[in-house]
């Protein structure tokens, strides 16, 4: 289960304008439900949850069983979209430290030529029994001409021909449109397995799609508990949808009001992925003429070390969400000691997870105290049903509040404009 508490951050509005808000709030949410709205050809992150394609997820779950036997090592090629649902779910569910096998590495989302020379000498390098690692590689793309994901396949792939020779074919899935492109092209030449990503969902919208569902079951994770967890979440915001709309009007009022950053923050350090893929989400989405909110990731009580001095006191024109998982992840003490000569001896024995819902309560109150209002996004338990429900949750709110700033949130028109300028100075024809 999830929840969101705006009651506090609600203390910072007029509440005849967040009454207003609240109105625009449930036409956006009819423009949505009717499709009537700009870009509603991407609503099809809906159409998914609406008719759930099991024999899909079935077909991603035995390719995930196949690989999970025979890979050490699986590589995710992809940016934006294409990798961060998969990376913010994997992280959130196997923690910073994984033991999973096989191991996930992500690439393709810059072009950091170091990074990948390094890579390609760790794929080199023997596994622990001695013997080669045993990769496969999922090259996730949509257009399929992604600069930072091509070059990174194009290097991967010719280490892969080398490796495995004709195998490689057999080891190497691609994910993309139904058709066109260059790796339609590819899969058409080497026979590479394919998954389809649906020509009406986004990349920003994909994760439930093989974009994410390919990499989050190869890690081990259930995929039908999350997928289903959004199917709940879907079916229960058909009914009534009381909880977005007054977040969505809420952070509309923020905006019209003038704040310029949400500081999305967690104390779980498994949930920092999980505010990058927010980050997109709203950020790719709501970030045109002229408007919007900056979404900030940030890590807590790390950045609290940081950027938390200017949360407290710096310039007043942001607001806060707070991720917040209820139950502890694990039963970790702190050990307690025979002596106080560290001066921690009040904490003997007393759990990792209170120690950090007691640092949560103080920051909020601080920041609150401080002129930030905040929002509460509150998990009872980390786990595969509550993502789920929490995907579809931030995509349903993304699509509700952009559609009151009047803007279309499934285009990114504005990408285009470093493209163009980088392939000019490329020299691409
Ligand atoms: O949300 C989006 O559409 C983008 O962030 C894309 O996912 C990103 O640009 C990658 O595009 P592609 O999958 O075509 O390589």
């Amino acid at each position: 289960m999830i929840k969101t508490e705006t009651v506090d951050a609600e203390k910072f509005i007029d509440s005849a304008n967040l009454k207003q808000a609240r109105r625009k709030a449930a036409e956006s949410r009819r423009q949505v439900a009717e499709g009537t709205g700009p870009g509603s050809e991407w609503l099809g992150w809906q159409r998914i949850l609406k008719a759930p394609n099991d024999a899909e997820l079935e077909k991603i779950d035995r390719k995930a069983a196949g690989i999970r036997q025979d890979a050490d090592i699986f590589i995710v090629c992809g940016i934006g979209g294409s990798y961060l649902g998969a990376r913010a779910v994997i992280e959130a569910l196997h923690g910073l430290i994984p033991d999973h096998k096989p191991e996930i590495i992500f690439t393709g989302h810059h072009m950091g030529g170091n990074y990948l020379r390094q890579l390609l000498a760790y794929l080199d390098e023997p596994g622990e029994t001695g013997e080669p690692k045993n990769v496969y590689l999922n090259v996730i793309s949509k257009s399929g001409s992604t600069l930072e994901t091509a070059l990174a396949f194009r290097v991967l792939r010719q280490w892969m021909e080398k490796r495995y020779g004709e195998d490689a074919s057999r080891r190497i899935i691609v994910t993309t449109g139904p058709e066109g492109g260059v790796l339609n092209r590819l899969v058409n030449e080497y026979g590479y397995d394919k998954f389809d990503i649906p020509d009406d969902v986004g990349g920003r919208f994909s994760v439930l799609t093989p974009v994410g569902l390919l990499p989050i079951a190869v890690s081990g994770i259930d995929i039908q508990t999350l997928f289903y967890g959004a199917v709940t979440k879907f079916k229960a915001y058909e009914k009534n949808a009381d909880d977005v709309e007054t977040y969505a009007a809420l952070r509309y009022c923020f905006h019209e009001a003038g704040k310029q950053l949400d500081v999305i923050g967690s104390f779980e350090p498994e949930l920092n992925a999980f505010s990058g893929w927010i980050q997109q989400l709203l950020g790719e989405s709501e970030g045109k003429k002229g408007k919007g909110i900056f979404p900030v990731p940030a890590a807590y009580s790390t950045d609290l070390h940081s950027v938390g001095q200017m949360i407290q006191q710096g310039k007043r024109n942001m607001i806060e969400t707070f991720l917040i998982v209820q139950e502890p992840l694990n039963n970790f003490n702190v050990p307690s000691a025979s002596t106080d000569e560290d001066g921690l001896h009040y904490l003997n024995n007393i759990s990792f997870h209170k120690i950090n819902q007691k640092a949560l309560e103080g920051t909020i109150e601080a920041h609150q105290s401080g002129g930030v209002p905040v929002i509460r996004v509150v998990l009872e338990k980390l786990n595969e049903q509550n993502l789920g429900e929490l995907i579809y949750f931030y995509e349903f709110f993304t699509a509700i509040y952009v559609y009151m700033l009047n803007v279309n949130p499934f285009n990114q028109p504005g990408v285009e404009d470093y493209k163009k300028a980088m392939y000019r100075n490329l020299g691409k024809e």
